[in-house]
């Protein structure tokens, strides 16, 4: 035999220098989950190691993942059910807690880049990121609401906007709503290809922002397009989006070495609740060894081509790579 592959596996040293993808803390994303109230952290059930967080703690919190490299957070709002309706207002609302706490998080922490959600679902009495009119998710009537929704967050700190309700038309809505008021500056990262998946499950949990009645498939992707993607993907680039990321990651992998190869921006992956949660099950039965486990799952995510992953392994993969 002349040529045998695995002499260039048969040292760490070989391996290392050769290793043809890196993944380090500066390609993360960490959600974190906002609650009303002080002196709150509690736990997801279906998302161990996750919490509802006061912005009182969440403020240490965030201060401790800085100190293990993390300087890209993702921030959700659980919102109490009085506060919802069917016309998600208290997203743009004067004295919305979440809005509050993106602007003290800024203030706190400048050096941190904060990416926001932008949809209705969280604040919907019907659990849909659209408005709904006789059981039909309704599109442009939907658009004023996430411009406004945008605005509020630029006003309050965001550094990057991510729409994630999949309307169509809403990055260019978005970008024009943010332009004319100034905020030239804010980033826009697009759930450009965001599927209508089952892997959602646990942060529907966490925000208790599941859809009353019917689902989601009129406006998130059908899991079996692959080209589809691209479509959505080279209308969010037309449309002004910096950033594309695809969501899940784990099952669509395929989605994101296709993004990467044919969008000449940026693009990210949403490693999800659900697929999280698979690995902290059968680690917490003792199926899986639950350092490596994510540690591979999140360096597949990125060897299909994401240059940044959100993803809630990103602390203790932190602290991993710090240990
Ligand atoms: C809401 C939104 C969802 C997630 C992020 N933003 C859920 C959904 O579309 O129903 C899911 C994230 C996760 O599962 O970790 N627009």
């Amino acid at each position: 035999m002349n040529i045998r592959p695995r002499r260039n596996r048969k040292s760490a040293a070989i391996r290392d220098m050769i290793s043809e993808t890196n993944l380090g803390v500066e390609n993360l994303i960490y959600p974190l989950f906002l609650i009303e109230g002080s002196g709150i952290k509690d736990e997801i059930s279906s998302l161990p190691g996750n919490y509802r967080w006061s912005l009182d703690l969440l403020l240490a919190e965030i201060d401790s993942c800085i100190k293990l490299g993390i300087d890209k957070y993702v921030l959700f709002p659980v919102v109490s059910e009085d506060k919802k309706d069917k016309v998600a207002s208290y997203s743009y609302a004067e004295d919305n807690f979440y809005l509050k706490a993106i602007s003290e998080i800024k203030k706190h922490f400048p050096e941190v880049s904060l990416m926001s959600d932008v949809a209705m679902d969280p604040y919907s009495t019907d659990g849909h990121d659209g408005l709904v009119e006789n059981g039909l998710i309704l599109n442009d009537e939907t658009l004023p609401i996430l411009g406004k929704m945008a605005i509020a967050q630029a006003q309050a700190g965001i550094d990057i906007i991510g729409p994630s309700d999949m309307m169509d038309g809403r990055v260019a809505f978005i970008r024009e709503a943010l332009d004319s008021h100034n905020f030239q500056d804010v980033s826009i990262m697009s759930y450009s290809a965001k599927y209508a998946s089952a892997f959602y499950g646990p942060f529907r949990d966490a925000l208790d922002s599941a859809p009353k009645g019917g689902d989601k498939k009129t406006y998130q992707m059908n899991p079996a397009n692959r080209k589809e993607a691209l479509r959505e993907a080279f209308l969010d680039i037309e449309e002004g989006a910096d950033m594309l990321m695809v969501k899940p990651a784990v099952c669509y992998l395929d989605v994101i070495s296709d993004l990467k190869s044919n969008c000449e921006v940026p693009i990210t992956a949403y490693n999800v609740s659900g697929e999280c949660a698979m690995i902290y099950a059968a680690s917490a039965n003792g199926w899986l060894d639950y350092e490596a486990a994510m540690s591979e799952m999140l360096l597949s995510i990125r060897r299909s081509g994401a240059d940044g992953i959100l993803t809630y392994f990103a602390k203790d993969f932190a602290a991993l790579q710090n240990k």
